[in-house]
């Protein structure tokens, strides 16, 4: 049977109802749908199942909860044994992990879930699997349309969970609009900023780039671009980009967009170092809600972050592979709310995200 790409795309809104000030991108299409659910085992032989996970690389903060949490769900609350999934890292090298790709076909791996280092090699690894017959729920990154088309003429078992990179930017450009100067720290008339970000070809970085600012701009504030940077989502590269910005821009930087909070926590060292402070004579927004950065935003460090969902993502990706495992029609492309956070909310995320812990 065909399914339609467009009418797949949902959004889960239980999780968004779930807090305070979550405001959906309109315009896609929403089901009521929970993806979290626990689906029904039934017929699922636990203990025998192989699954074979492969993250991109396991030094990334925010991949390394999303996989403790799919692991953890994955066995203790769907029962499968441990000895049974395989978890590899892909140390960033698209080579290293096609071959763990090809190792979990010969090992006859029943389903996989992936999260390539290089998004663009979906049409390849999901050629691989479809022809050993094996599904593959893809994470994390995402597979341009028209691959995602491809598994639905072709009949491909294949399925992608994620979340809509534009909605996390458009939070954060709110952020920043949201406060007393509308980001025009020096009063100047134009916001000038900083963007720290992800690897270029990774949607999330373009999306998030494009749509903090254009958020900023539709609330009716005029930027200026100083510097963009790639930081690849790590720490310590978002310490040395802020540092050398500050060095290069000094006062003239009033906004830090940060395509995440590792890389925000990072800019966040630098700003102190430089004895500038948040809130008052500079802003920072990053994303993906972790601990650190919540806590940031509720001590006023932060101007805001945006909850990355990696509960609902890790959760419906295992559902997504039950399904497939029981030979269920799945959607082919699942997306989940981002939620904005900012002081208004945020002791009450730090909450939740403990709680689930
Ligand atoms: C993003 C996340 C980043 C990083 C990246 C890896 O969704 O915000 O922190 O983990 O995925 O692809």
């Amino acid at each position: 049977m065909k399914r339609k790409i467009l009418a797949a795309v949902f959004w889960t809104m239980a999780a968004a109802s779930a807090f305070a000030g979550a405001e959906p991108v309109p315009a896609a299409e929403k089901s009521e749908e929970a993806i979290w659910q626990k689906p029904d085992m039934e017929g699922i032989d636990t203990e025998n199942t192989k699954i074979g996970i492969s993250i991109y690389q396991f030094d990334d903060t925010f991949m390394t909860l999303y996989r403790t949490e799919l692991v953890r769900y994955l066995t203790e609350e769907l029962g499968f044994d441990e000895k049974n999934i395989i978890v590899e890292d892909g140390k960033n090298d698209q080579e290293k992990q096609t071959d763990q790709i090809e190792r979990f076909i010969a090992d006859q791996a029943d389903v996989m879930i992936l999260n390539l280092v290089h998004a663009s090699a979906a049409p390849m690894i999901t050629d691989l699997c479809s022809e050993a017959g094996i599904p593959v729920v893809y994470i994390n990154r995402q597979p341009d349309s028209m691959e995602m088309e491809r598994w639905d003429l072709e009949g491909i078992q294949a399925a992608y969970i994620g979340a809509d990179a534009r909605q996390s930017g458009i939070f954060q450009g709110e952020e920043i609009a949201e406060t007393e100067n509308k980001g025009d720290v020096n009063g100047d008339g134009e916001v000038s900023y900083i963007m720290i970000q992800g690897e270029p070809e990774n949607i999330d970085t373009q999306y998030r780039t494009a749509y903090s600012v254009k958020a900023l701009e539709n609330a009716g504030v005029e930027t200026r671009e100083l510097l963009a940077q790639r930081g690849d989502w790590n720490q310590s590269q978002g310490q040395k980009i802020m540092e050398e910005a500050l060095d290069e821009f000094g006062d003239e930087i009033e906004v830090v967009f940060c395509n995440n909070d590792a890389m925000a926590l990072g800019a966040l060292e630098a700003i102190r170092e430089a004895d500038r402070t948040v809130g008052e004579d500079i802003y920072l927004a990053g994303v993906d809600a972790l601990e650190e950065a919540v806590q940031s935003v509720v001590d006023g460090e932060f101007t805001g972050t945006v909850f990355n969902d990696y509960f609902s993502q890790s959760h419906g990706a295992a559902e997504l592979a039950v399904k497939f495992l029981k030979g269920e029609e799945t959607e082919p492309v699942t997306l989940v709310d981002y939620v904005k956070v900012t002081q208004d909310n945020a002791e009450e995320i730090l909450e939740l995200v403990n709680s689930k812990k």
